[in-house]
């Protein structure tokens, strides 16, 4: 089983590049599939995620020549299924974007219909009232969703709830829908705009993607394209994170500031300082006394719920009562009893974590419940002056972050990722 063992205590410094977005990738790639040309994606995260999408794309038929480690050239050509597996529906929730890209280009698509996970219910009835919105005939039943359309056509359609997911499902679909198409309410995140981006490069017409609505004029086809995949917002806010976590002082290069306002600003109030430069952002925690805040988590421009559980464990060094209160998932929160028993003090009440302040962490044998989760446990690991921690089930973390250990490591941590007993004695002994 793989696991990351750390000793923590010393302040993190230097400097950390960061990687392609995860969730952006993850809607371009399945929108790549919508021509018949040579698409080329450039700075795609080397994470387990994506390359859950890669093998899944593959398996409908789909040409993937891996280039490098951080480049894919894909021949979607000669597509022959239409239908994605439950098996990785069930490894990744986003493969439900061909749902809309098989949909908008071969009128007829299958996927296995997503359950909940390990941060809520999740339903998908907003991407479906999109299809359906397109014109498509949207079924579900025996545990597949299948949508198809004589002819799809533009629709307008609001979104009750802002949803990233639904959003880029939907202007998938209608990129190559007959006529115009509205999406209200639409989600603004920055991968939400780099899909439209994407799409806008292949002969899509998508205008207003970053604002409410999204007003998208559909084309007939759509060509080939060479496209560089934006920086990870949440993996560049965890490596700012980890700077008060270790009062540390982190340079975190090849961000996009703009996309960082809402951490900026958190880290800002409880006490940082931070440095903006085109493309890096310095975050100086040493010698900084720590404040108390309150967070709520919103849709961007809002605080991310992607940071929730970073945030939880920052605050929960810092003296003083603070809350954090998760307004997009109902279960995000099943983290707090690992990280109290570091020696957090941490009570959640319905969707509201109430945090006291503590001096310090110390060591534990803990679990990583999902993905964000798992990297907020290792920043509280990082900051235990006393004691190794062992984080299992790191599996999570891998989908999402690209070269954790060596990145963190990078910046003066005390991380291995190691697979057996024999391996965590042999670091105890290294570190103490
Ligand atoms: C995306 O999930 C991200 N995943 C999540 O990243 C992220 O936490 C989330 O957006 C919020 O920012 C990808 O981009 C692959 P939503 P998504 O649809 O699209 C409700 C990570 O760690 N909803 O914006 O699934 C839903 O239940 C993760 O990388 C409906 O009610 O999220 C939630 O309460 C995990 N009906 C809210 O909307 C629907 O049809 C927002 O969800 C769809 C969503």
């Amino acid at each position: 089983m793989e696991q990351y063992v750390i000793k923590g205590g010393k302040p993190l410094k230097g400097e950390v590049a960061i990687g392609g977005a995860k969730n952006a990738a993850l809607g371009i790639l399945a929108a790549a599939i919508m021509t018949d040309d040579i698409v080329t994606i450039e700075n795609l995260p080397d994470v387990r995620d994506i390359n859950v999408m890669l093998v899944a794309i593959q398996e409908v038929g789909v040409k993937v020549d891996r280039v490098d480690r951080h480049t894919v050239r894909l021949d979607s050509s000669n597509i022959f299924g239409f239908s994605v597996d439950y098996e990785y529906i069930r490894k990744i929730r986003a493969s439900y974007y061909l749902l809309g890209a098989l949909l908008g280009k071969f009128k007829k698509a299958e996927v296995a219909l997503p359950g909940g996970c390990a941060i809520g219910a999740r339903p998908i009835d907003l991407h479906i009232k999109g299809f359906r919105a397109l014109g498509a005939e949207v079924d579900t039943g025996y545990g597949v969703i299948s949508a198809q359309a004589d002819r799809l056509t533009g629709g307008h359609i609001y979104l009750d709830k802002v949803s990233v997911g639904a959003t880029i499902n939907i202007m998938m679909t209608a990129a190559l829908a007959e006529g115009k198409t509205i999406i209200e309410n639409a989600a603004k995140e920055p991968h939400v705009v780099d899909v439209a981006n994407f799409l806008n490069s292949m002969g899509a017409n998508i205008r207003g993607a970053g604002t409410d609505v999204i007003r998208i004029v559909g084309v007939e086809k759509l060509h080939g394209t060479e496209y560089s995949v934006i920086p990870d917002q949440i993996e560049a806010g965890t490596f700012m994170f980890a700077a008060p976590a270790t009062h540390g002082d982190i340079t975190v290069k090849n961000v996009i500031p703009k996309h960082l306002e809402a951490i900026t600003s958190k880290l800002l109030e409880i006490g940082c300082e931070v440095i903006e430069y085109d493309d890096a952002v310095r975050v100086i925690a040493t010698g900084k006394q720590l404040r108390h805040t309150q967070v709520t988590t919103l849709p961007y421009p809002g605080f991310p719920t992607d940071m929730q559980p970073q945030m939880t464990v920052v605050l929960g060094l810092a003296p003083g009562m603070s809350t954090v209160t998760e307004s997009i998932f109902e279960n995000r929160f099943k983290y707090v009893g690992e990280f109290n028993r570091m020696g957090g003090n941490v009570k959640v009440e319905s969707n509201i974590a109430i945090i006291s302040g503590v001096e310090k962490l110390t060591g534990a044998r803990v679990a990583a419940p999902d993905l964000r989760a798992g990297a907020a446990l290792v920043l509280a690991a990082l900051s235990a002056e006393d004691g190794i921690t062992v984080i299992d089930d790191i599996h999570y973390i891998k989908r999402g972050y690209e070269t954790f250990d060596e990145k963190l490591r990078g910046l003066g941590a005390d991380i291995e990722e190691v697979d057996s007993e024999r391996e965590v004695q042999k670091f105890v002994l290294r570190v103490s």
